[in-house]
């Protein structure tokens, strides 16, 4: 009896791992969405810590090889992503910054306090004309800005004169004198930053009813008008949404929404960004689900305020933030990167796809040694972090026509009350004509089969690459740089059935064939 009893448990088992095996992906190639913009991509870089100055920029008389300032080494690495766009000089520090102290010779800008990140001087050695240089280095759309925490509206205004006017204006003749002939094409222009906290501690209202102000008086060429920007909510908070698109109209193209993600959940002890246990390995990726949950609600309340769809959701700020790498200045916010981070970066990219009718920028904070950086550079040496190569592999969704991908049978992966989707999926048709699939599997112990269904048929076979690492936490260091790195991948119908196998923690982005 016993032994019968034991031979129907075993049984049980095999037909509930098949179950739970019975995974599928059906992507429905014939129902194009949106386009996800290549912004979607886009990078944050702030004069805060060691992100612009030794990281990026180190002058043109540094030993460090270097194009005028900026280093060949992170350039060239950052150029492999293909950064579409570079949103500057802040963050808070915008809020403070004033652009005519960054213009005209380098010796003899003022140096002031950066009171904002870390109380060190800033000598202003990158100022507009040393970012619109960046920014032609790599190819990438610009994003400045302004400053309505310390500024004027004068002020907004006639830096905008002096980056786009043509003809003899006496700020433009200003700008020829330093340098700069042809204007510079500016983008994205956002007026305040944060303005609910660092910007200015105001109200929705009150913030509304100042970009009506401001925004009346920012004036360029026709050619060469960025698209406006105004400063919205934080976190979950879709109020400043509501507000903005209900009573703004002029020189108004988007809200920028900003939500960084803690493995507490709580801006004090946020938690660590190494040698965590995986309840908050869990707890930092489960929290792009409330991303998700802001943006379909974000989108509610657009569609409502802005049926013609002429405003966009700008997701400027968003990232892992952890407790400061022990003996690092507090200021400098500088923090490890690891496979957690990976995985962070690509499931914020499937909810972005998910959402591109209106998300149609977002800004990685930050690119280079601040937060989940692409890039950590030590001296005249760099790193490539893990949240670099989850970028890299979803380069070819830049520009790509989503399409809806649906998981049958998705797993629940759980840790303690805490849950989650087991995998997270999107696909695209990219530009190359490709269609284009990313997976993500959050589990960090189980690795997970599903069968791949394009229609209602299985594609012959998929080739692409994969990232995953043996811990929770495994990073890249200056003496072991390829901890973290992909793997080719790629897997063949057999029997008229196309299973990926998706290892623990892993992201796997591939083409399909056939
Ligand atoms: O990215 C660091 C800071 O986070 C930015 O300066 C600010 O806008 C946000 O609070």
């Amino acid at each position: 009896m016993k032994k019968q009893l034991l031979a129907l448990v075993a049984m049980l088992a095999v037909n509930a791992s098949a179950l739970a095996a019975d995974i599928k992906l059906v992507v429905n190639a014939d129902q194009p969405g949106p386009v996800i913009h290549r912004n979607v991509y886009g990078q944050f870089a702030e004069h805060l810590g060691t992100g612009i100055y030794e990281g990026m920029w180190v002058g043109p008389e540094s030993k460090i090889p270097n194009v005028r300032g900026w280093r060949k080494d992170v350039v060239a690495a950052l150029k492999e992503l293909k950064v579409p766009l570079v949103r500057w000089p802040g963050g808070c520090f915008a809020d403070e910054y004033h652009w005519r102290e960054g213009i005209g010779p380098r010796g003899k800008r003022p140096v002031k306090v950066n009171t904002t990140w870390g109380g060190v001087p800033e000598n202003n050695a990158v100022g507009t004309h040393e970012f619109f240089d960046l920014v032609e280095q790599l190819g990438a759309e610009a994003y400045v800005n302004g400053n309505m925490g310390t500024g004027s509206p004068q002020e907004m205004a006639e830096w905008l004169e002096y980056m786009t006017a043509e003809g003899k204006s006496t700020l433009a003749e200003l700008r020829r004198k330093n340098g700069r002939d042809k204007p510079f094409r500016v983008h994205y222009f956002a007026v305040g930053n944060e303005t609910w906290g660092c910007g200015g501690n105001m109200r929705p209202e009150y913030y509304a009813d100042m970009y009506r102000h401001w925004a009346t008086f920012l004036k360029t060429p026709e050619n060469n008008r960025p698209k406006f920007i105004a400063s919205g909510g934080n976190d979950t908070d879709t109020t400043w949404t509501d507000v903005l698109s209900k009573s703004v109209r002029f020189n108004f193209d988007a809200i920028a929404h900003h939500a960084y993600t803690f493995p507490s959940g709580k801006w004090e002890g946020k938690g660590s960004a190494v040698g965590f246990p995986e309840g908050e390995w869990i707890s930092m990726l489960s929290q792009v689900g409330k991303i998700d949950d802001t943006l379909t609600r974000s989108t509610t309340i657009l569609d409502k305020n802005d049926p013609q769809k002429r405003l966009a959701l700008y997701f400027d700020e968003w990232g892992s933030w952890y407790d400061p790498e022990p003996g690092s200045n507090p200021g400098f916010l500088v923090q490890r990167n690891t496979l957690r981070d990976a995985l962070l970066a690509a499931l914020h990219f499937n909810v972005f796809h998910a959402h591109a009718d209106r998300v149609k920028m977002s800004n990685v904070a930050q690119m280079v040694n601040v937060l989940q950086a692409m890039i950590l550079t030590s001296k005249d040496k760099l790193v490539l972090t893990p949240t670099y190569h989850a970028f890299a592999l979803y380069t070819p969704f830049q520009d790509a026509t989503s399409l809806p991908a649906k998981i049958e049978n998705n797993p629940v992966y759980k840790v303690g009350n805490v849950e989650m989707p087991g995998i997270s999926a999107t696909a695209a048709r990219a530009k190359d004509g490709k269609l284009y699939i990313g997976l993500v599997n959050s589990n960090a112990n189980e690795a997970a089969e599903l069968t791949l269904q394009v229609g209602a048929t299985a594609p012959k076979a998929v080739k692409g690459q994969l990232l995953t690492a043996g811990a929770m936490d495994a990073q890249n260091e200056l003496s072991k740089p390829a901890q973290v790195v992909p793997q080719a991948f790629e897997a063949q119908a057999a029997g008229g059935k196309l299973t990926l196998k998706l290892p623990a923690k892993s992201i796997v982005v591939v083409a399909v064939e056939g």
